[in-house]
């Protein structure tokens, strides 16, 4: 049976940066010993709105980058969209403020054991944690080529050190306002056949994973893929966050993407039956 990530602490981090940088928040939180605990994929669930506050349920937020060197011990690093009342909150802190946060939680990107031709694909903030996965695929000799879109030329959140740990860096907008004007799925055959592409990660919103399964499939690629379904406990309580997957045995289980994700293989999970409970999942009469 599944459980909650087994290293996940709570822990009250000090920030000790929070920038705007375009559509986003780069925080930097001090997290001493926790950040040695987190791998690319991992996220964390973070209280909002301080002591007394009407929003009870934590945020998840994917681990952009952990390092478990420097003065405070080790730090994570998150990449924030103010959207809503949470995010907000949570933008809008200063230096030195606390934030309660439980993690890390779920489960993370799985390495090639050998190099391997590595694409990844991030859709707004989905490119949060491929960054750090760059940077560990490359330790293990992989080439890594990477895609990120979003609807317009401000919310591609690509920093500069991160372009420095791929090997190639496609941007695609809808807008056109950077990049190649359009979707990042009509990138991907292409650069799939140019780098004789092996294995795909991708992250961001569950319409384009699902496209991007599509072409996988098609290929006949490895897809290992980070879900957002919405979640409120984050630790394998609510059933918040459920979705269909087939198991090795071919049974569909609802399987909750806090514990069995957010990284998932994309091949295993029905994509066309997102929120809903198809005939034939175990433990249901129909
Ligand atoms: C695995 C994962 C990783 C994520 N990573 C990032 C990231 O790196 N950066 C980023 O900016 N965002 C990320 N998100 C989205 C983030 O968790 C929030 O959903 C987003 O910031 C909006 O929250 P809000 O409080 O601003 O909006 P609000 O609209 O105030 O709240 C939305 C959140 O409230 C909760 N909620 C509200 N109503 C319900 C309900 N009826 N049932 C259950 N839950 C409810 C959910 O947790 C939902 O996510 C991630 C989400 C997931 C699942
Ligand atoms: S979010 Fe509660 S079970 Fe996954």
């Amino acid at each position: 049976m599944s459980s909650i990530n087994r290293r996940a602490q709570q822990r009250n981090l000090e920030i000790i940066s929070n920038k705007k940088v375009g559509a986003y928040h780069h925080m930097v939180l001090a997290a001493g010993d926790m950040a040695q605990h987190c791998s690319a994929g991992n996220f964390v669930a973070v209280s909002v709105g301080g002591t007394g506050s009407s929003m009870i349920l934590r945020r998840a937020f994917a681990i952009y980058r952990a390092s478990d060197r420097g003065q405070y011990g080790g730090t994570i690093e998150l990449v924030i969209a103010p959207q809503g009342q949470g995010s907000r909150w949570l933008t809008s802190l200063d230096i030195h403020d606390v934030v309660d946060i439980v993690g890390p939680l779920g489960t993370s990107f799985g390495i090639p054991t050998e190099p391997a031709s590595a694409l990844l694909v991030g859709g707004g903030y989905g490119s949060a944690p491929l960054f750090g996965l760059a940077e560990v695929l490359k330790e293990r000799g992989c080439r890594v080529d990477m895609v990120l879109g979003a609807s317009s030329a401000g919310k591609i959140y690509a920093p500069l050190e991160g372009k420095r740990s791929v090997n190639s860096l496609t941007i695609t907008t809808e807008d056109g306002g950077a990049g190649i004007k359009g979707r990042v799925t009509q990138v991907l055959p292409d650069l799939i056949e140019k780098h004789g592409i092996e294995i795909i990660y991708s992250c961001g919103p569950m319409p384009m994973i699902a496209a991007i399964e599509e072409i996988s499939f098609k290929a006949g690629l490895v897809h290992q893929c980070a879900v957002e379904e919405a979640m409120a406990c984050g630790i394998g309580i609510c059933m918040t966050c459920v979705l269909p997957v087939r198991d090795p045995d071919g049974v569909i289980k609802m399987t909750r993407s806090c514990i069995d994700g957010p990284v998932m293989d994309g091949s295993r999970v029905i994509w066309d039956s997102l929120r809903k409970v198809p005939l034939g999942t175990w433990g249901f009469d129909g």
